[in-house]
C-alpha cells in the first residue's frame, strides 16, 4: 500500500483511545477500594507478624496486630475482612471439635475487632478444615473414606450460631456440604441471629491453586500429606452448569450473597452467576492466583503493581460485586493516593 493512503473508514474505535482524558471518559469498569475484602489470617499469642512464605507479604497477626491491621483496612476504604485461624497442631483432632470451643481464636479475634472497628464488616469461614487433623472441612464417615455431609452440616450449624453470638456480621460456609445454607439460616434465626448475614461459597472449585493458604493455615500438612483431595466436594474445574446449579440452591435456601471461587480462571463462571441471579456476587481471587503474581513479579518477569490491577479489574469486569483478594490493602493505599 503507498504511503499517503488512508483507508475509507467510518468507524475509527481508536479515537476513543487517543489520549488519557478520552480513555477515562468510555471507561467502562472502575475498581474501588470499597470493593475489596481483605482475607486476614491469626494466630495465638504475642508474637511478631508470620510471613508465609508461599504468599509473599501476608503475615499470620497475633490478635492485637490484627485489630490494628482491621483499622488501617478501614480507615483506607476497604469495608470488610474474612478472618482466618492458625491453630495449634495440637489442638486439631479428627472431629475439629476445637471449633466449638466457645473462647477459640477466631472468635476472640472477631470480638476484639468488632470491639475496635464496629463499622467494619467482620466476615468468618465455617468450615472444620483449621480445626482437623486431617485437614477436610468436615468429619469423616465410619469408614474413612469421605466427608459425612450431614453429619458435618449440624456442626457447621454449632460453628456458625458461635461466630454469630461473637458478632460476626457474615457467616461464609466455604465448606461445599449439600444443604448447609438452609440449615445455618435456620440455626442462626431460631438462635435470634436474623441480621446475621450468609456470604455463601456456592461455586467453589476443587483448585489446585489453594496450595498456599494450605500453607498459611497450616491445613496442608495436617495430615502430612499434600496430596488432599476434596473432590468429592467440591465443584470439578470442568463445569459451568453445575456452578449454575449450585448458586440457584444457595439462593433458595437463604444465601445473601453468593460467590464463585477461585476468581481469575473462573470468570466465564462470575459472568454466567452475575447473569442468573439478582444477588450480590462476590468472587474470591485465592492464594494461588496471588502467589503467581508475587512470584512472577520477583523473578523479574511481570510488573506487580499493573498485573496486580489487572487481575482485580477483570474480574469486577466479568461481574463481581465485590472482591476477596490479598492485594486489598496495598490496591486501597495505591487508589488512595490518586
Ligand atoms: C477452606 C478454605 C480454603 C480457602 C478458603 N477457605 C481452601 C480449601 O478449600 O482448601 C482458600 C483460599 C485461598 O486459597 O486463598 N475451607
Amino acid at each position: 500500500m503507498p504511503k499517503d493512503s488512508k483507508l475509507n473508514l467510518t468507524h475509527r474505535p481508536r479515537r476513543l483511545r487517543r489520549q488519557s482524558s478520552r480513555r477515562i471518559l468510555v471507561e467502562e469498569t472502575v475498581l474501588r477500594a470499597a470493593d475489596l475484602i481483605a482475607p486476614l489470617f491469626v494466630v495465638e499469642g504475642e508474637g511478631a507478624p508470620e510471613p508465609i512464605a508461599s504468599m509473599p507479604g501476608v503475615s499470620r497477626f497475633n490478635v492485637a496486630d490484627l485489630v490494628r491491621e482491621c483499622r488501617e483496612l478501614y480507615d483506607l476504604g476497604v469495608p470488610a475482612v474474612a478472618l482466618f485461624p492458625k491453630l495449634d497442631a495440637k489442638l486439631k483432632n479428627p472431629e475439629g471439635t476445637e471449633a466449638l470451643n466457645k473462647a477459640t481464636l477466631v472468635l476472640r479475634a472477631v470480638r476484639a475487632v468488632k470491639a475496635a472497628v464496629p463499622e467494619l464488616t467482620v466476615i468468618t469461614d465455617v468450615a472444620l478444615d483449621p480445626y482437623t487433623s486431617h485437614g477436610h472441612d468436615g468429619v469423616l464417615t465410619a469408614a474413612g473414606d469421605d466427608v459425612d455431609n450431614d453429619l458435618t452440616v449440624g456442626i457447621l450449624c454449632e460453628m456458625a450460631v458461635l461466630q454469630a453470638e461473637a458478632g460476626v456480621d457474615f457467616v461464609a460456609p466455604s465448606d461445599m456440604m449439600d444443604g448447609r445454607v438452609g440449615a445455618i439460616r435456620k440455626a442462626l434465626d431460631a438462635a435470634g441471629y436474623t441480621g446475621t448475614g450468609i456470604l455463601a461459597y456456592s461455586a467453589k472449585f476443587n483448585s489446585a491453586f489453594y496450595g498456599p493458604f494450605r500453607d498459611a493455615v497450616g491445613s496442608a500438612t495436617a495430615a502430612g500429606t499434600r496430596l488432599l483431595s476434596k473432590a468429592t466436594y467440591q465443584m470439578n474445574p470442568a463445569n459451568r452448569r453445575e456452578a449454575i446449579r449450585e448458586v440457584q440452591l444457595d439462593v433458595a435456601e437463604g444465601a445473601d450473597i453468593v460467590m464463585v471461587k477461585p476468581a481469575g480462571l473462573y470468570l466465564d463462571i462470575i459472568r454466567e452467576v452475575r447473569n442468573s441471579t439478582r444477588t450480590p456476587v462476590a468472587a474470591y481471587q485465592i492464594s494461588g492466583e496471588y502467589s503467581q503474581i508475587q512470584a512472577a513479579a520477583q523473578l523479574g518477569w511481570l510488573d506487580l503493581v499493573r498485573c496486580r490491577d489487572e487481575s482485580l479489574l477483570a474480574i469486577k469486569r466479568a461481574g463481581a460485586d465485590m472482591i476477596l483478594t490479598y492485594f486489598a490493602k496495598e490496591v486501597a493505599k495505591a487508589l488512595a493516593k490518586k
